[in-house]
């Protein structure tokens, strides 16, 4: 084998073996894994569902909210949502119908929400000011104006 084979060869082989172990290491001692005891619930049933059936926003603790949401085509229950600034926001999510998603701009917070999971993200929001959340699954002929607000004070 010519030496520069040999060279890129061994170089190749250590860059998927450095790819695992970083990922291994984000996903197993940073905890950066992908979302696992994932809870299901009956997509026809989310109305009778708890917590769906009373979607809202929830002060669980001094800085702490919990928001019940709903997607469904092409909108979020709550709509609108107000919450204070330095707040700790647990979305406990779940669609209606078909695949959407929840992305919140100027964040990290992106994440699908299909029918029949429950879908939690959690989000600090330390500036106050309008954050524009959108639907960005296609879902529909509605998909464009599918999005809200969270407005933080
Ligand atoms: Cu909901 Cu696109």
């Amino acid at each position: 084998m010519h030496r520069e084979e040999k060279i890129w060869l061994i170089l190749s082989s250590a860059m998927i073996i450095g790819f695992f172990l970083f990922a291994g290491y984000q996903a197993f001692a940073l905890g950066m894994g992908p979302p696992s005891h994932t809870e299901t619930i009956d997509p026809q049933k989310v109305d009778e569902t708890a917590p769906f059936d009373n979607p809202g926003v929830f002060q669980t603790g001094d800085n702490e909210y919990e928001v019940v949401m709903t997607l469904q085509i092409f909108s979020f229950t709550p709509n609108d949502i107000e919450i204070p600034a330095g707040s700790e926001v647990t979305f406990t999510m779940t669609s209606k119908d078909v695949t959407h998603g929840f992305q919140i701009a100027g964040t990290n917070v992106n994440a699908m929400v299909m029918p029949g999971y429950v879908q939690k993200i959690t989000q600090t929001f330390n500036e106050p000011g309008e954050y524009l959340v959108i639907c960005n699954e296609y879902c529909g002929a509605g998909h464009q104006v599918m999005s809200t607000t969270i407005t933080v004070k």
